[in-house]
């Protein structure tokens, strides 16, 4: 047997095979509807008795091709792509949730997928319990015969704290539910859940995956190894299917059971298809994941050493640094590095958080991370605006605490434009 080709390598050729023209690149396929052979075919398709290409909200080929390379990547059996890390996230739950359905939650998600959860997902009738991730015994507790999965990110946003995906998968299993992972701060290069027992994978690929802000992306990612029919509940993957005369995902598909679906039910119903020109830029930005996220994770570290020795730094979360208390498991998940993603808290508190942002020239404020460009955000006032004073405190957003997306440019520019904007932070003190 050959040796199984390296990830850097994967990055780049996993997916895709030059089609009939020879297309090096995957071409954009930019169609809504693909004609079919005969009657017989068009039948075979609409009942899934054949593989094939029937409407781009269900496949379209550039799709295709981000979904397979990403599913190599995380090494998973299947993706389904979606236009954002957020419709990854309700297709891949419209998979296993019903009216009445628990999920067991992270309290240290991002913001947004906090409010996805806690907001809007109850209008579907499904319920989340919010613990907190590091506290076996309180997620266990929170497990109660509805409950449908366990879900927490991989490396946190905003701190970067890293959840303990195996000890986790293990809780999951023993109820006989799947272990749910957002992997977006990490990306597959850094971390791959599956590899630790996770059982399904979400990416928002708009981050790190696409690399350079210029795409809208999701895709959710399935391990293959869930036994869907063992513990009785997900009839929804075990049942016949009213819609496909009865067809049964599980017993048809196996290890593909949750993608097909998720194609078949998931993007035809709710209709959150990812974009031919998105999965084209995330399909040339995965080309370079494995070098940039090296860079990223360099760069990090040296401004994460920048901001640590500064008196005007109060305390910094970045994972890298062996003070933080996630230190030892971010070593253990991810041994190639900590992640561009992490806050600190400046002594000068709001107001000086405020001035800072206000004085970088070269860290862009905007509310996204995983960019070619640093960015940084004061999540207190934004992306975590919508939590209680308690949650933001739980979850590590302080008033004067700042979340930054280290990128690529030269380390010492960087390190030179915060020190400048921390000493205008000083002044807003003294004044
Ligand atoms: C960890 C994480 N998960 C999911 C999302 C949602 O992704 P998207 O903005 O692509 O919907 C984000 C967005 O910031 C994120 O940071």
């Amino acid at each position: 047997m050959s040796k199984p080709l390296h990830f850097d390598t994967l990055a780049i050729h996993a997916g895709y095979k030059p089609d009939a023209t020879g297309s090096l690149q995957p071409p954009i396929y930019q169609n809504a509807s693909y004609q079919f052979r005969d009657t017989g075919h068009a039948a075979d398709l609409f009942s899934l008795k054949e593989a094939g290409y029937v409407y781009s909200r269900l496949t379209n080929p550039t799709v295709s091709a981000l979904q397979d390379r990403l599913a190599v990547l995380e090494g998973g059996t299947g993706a389904t792509a979606a236009a954002t890390g957020h419709a990854a996230q309700l297709t891949g739950l419209f998979n296993l949730m019903r009216a009445g359905d628990e999920i067991v939650v992270s309290n240290r998600l991002y913001g947004g997928s906090t409010s996805q959860f806690k907001n809007s997902f109850v209008q579907f009738g499904w319920k989340a319990h919010f613990v907190d991730i590091d506290d076996h015994a309180a997620v266990k507790n929170a497990i109660t015969p509805q409950t449908k999965a366990i879900y927490c990110e991989s490396f946190a946003n905003p701190s970067g704290a890293v959840a303990d995906i195996k000890a986790l998968a293990d809780i999951a299993h023993d109820a006989g539910i799947p272990l749910l992972v957002d992997n977006t701060m990490s990306s597959p290069y850094l971390l791959r859940p599956i590899e630790w027992g996770a059982d399904i994978v979400f990416n928002s690929t708009t981050k790190f995956i696409a690399g350079n802000g210029s795409a809208m992306g999701g895709a959710v990612v399935e391990s293959g190894k869930f036994d869907w029919a063992k513990s009785g509940k997900f009839p929804m993957m075990v049942e016949g299917d009213p819609a496909y005369d009865g067809l049964k995902f599980h017993e048809t598909f196996g290890s593909l059971a949750f993608t097909m679906r998720a194609h078949a039910v998931g993007l035809r119903d709710l209709g959150a298809c990812q974009s031919p020109m998105n999965a084209y830029l995330t399909l040339l930005g995965l080309e370079t994941l494995h070098l940039r996220m090296q860079r990223h994770c360099e760069n990090a570290m040296k401004v994460a050493e920048f901001l640590q020795g500064h008196g005007e730094v109060a305390w910094v979360t970045y994972t890298g640094l062996k003070e933080s208390p996630y230190h030892a498991l971010a070593k253990k998940y991810a041994p190639g590095g900590f992640g561009a993603v992490f806050t600190f808290g400046v002594k000068s508190g709001y107001e000086g958080a405020k001035s800072l942002v206000g004085a970088l020239n070269l860290l862009r404020h905007v509310a996204n991370i995983g960019d070619t460009r640093s960015l940084i955000i004061h999540p207190a006032s934004t992306t975590h605006h919508q939590l209680s004073n308690e949650h933001r405190a739980r979850v590590g957003v302080a008033a004067e605490g700042l979340r930054v997306s280290i990128g690529l440019e030269h380390a010492p520019d960087l390190i030179a434009d915060l020190d400048q904007a921390l000493s205008a932070a000083k002044r807003a003190r003294a004044a």
